[in-house]
């Protein structure tokens, strides 16, 4: 397998994890993709459904095309959906040289088997394992919920070889961050009761 050096505790990894918005130029080097799939498959997985399916994409044109595509699909919903709040932290896709994808030089597409019983809960327990996986490999990684719509269209699965009864849920842009994002707070986790009473303490 071929893992970079791991230098952090799998802990450690889940509170230094952000999510990376800008990327170095270099690509993956062959053989990380396989020990992050390795990662992701490692999943729970309801009945033994294994349900995913991967995509990886490591040509910039082709992502470049996609966030061009998507993004006025993104201005139509947001002007439909009064959707605006949620694209606060992203830069506006109204912007011409905004790329939804970050310009990471990989993407990787986790989809469902639809056919398949929980296959949404476990294509995103996989998307956590391989971005965790990818922290604890100093690499970066970001979530493209916005890419959805552009990659579910019926003619933009049949061009990325995607079997119709699968479902694109979880897009990941993977690279070597260029940017390295500060740990952020959280919320307390919002205790609705502990039983018996009072038994537990949350105390960070
Ligand atoms: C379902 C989902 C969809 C997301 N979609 C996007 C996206 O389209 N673009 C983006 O920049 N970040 C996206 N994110 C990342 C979130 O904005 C990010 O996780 C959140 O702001 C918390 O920051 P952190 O990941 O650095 O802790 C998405 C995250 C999730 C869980």
């Amino acid at each position: 397998m071929a893992l970079l050096e791991v230098e952090m505790s799998l802990y450690e990894a889940i509170l230094a994890r952000r999510s990376v918005r800008s990327y170095k130029t270099q690509q993956l080097e062959k053989g990380i993709i396989s020990s992050l799939l390795e990662a992701a498959i490692r999943a729970p997985t309801a009945m033994h459904g294994e349900p995913w399916g991967f995509v990886i994409i490591e040509d910039k044109q082709l992502l470049r095309s996609l966030s061009d595509q998507a993004k006025p699909m993104l201005l139509r919903m947001m002007h439909h959906h009064q959707h605006q709040q949620a694209f606060k932290l992203f830069e506006l896709p109204g912007n011409q040289n905004f790329n939804i994808f970050y310009n990471a030089g990989t993407l990787i597409l986790i989809c469902g088997d639809t056919k398949i019983y929980s296959s949404e809960a476990d294509c995103w327990l996989a998307a956590e394992n391989l971005i965790l996986a990818a922290c604890a490999m100093g690499l970066g990684s970001c979530i493209i919920g916005c890419a959805l719509p552009i990659l579910n269209l019926a003619e933009t699965k049949i061009k990325l070889g995607i079997p119709q009864d699968f479902t694109v849920v979880a897009p990941i842009v993977i690279g070597y961050p260029d940017d390295t994002p500060m740990p952020t707070s959280r919320k307390h986790p919002r205790i609705l009761s502990s039983i018996p009473i009072g038994e537990v303490n949350y105390s960070h």
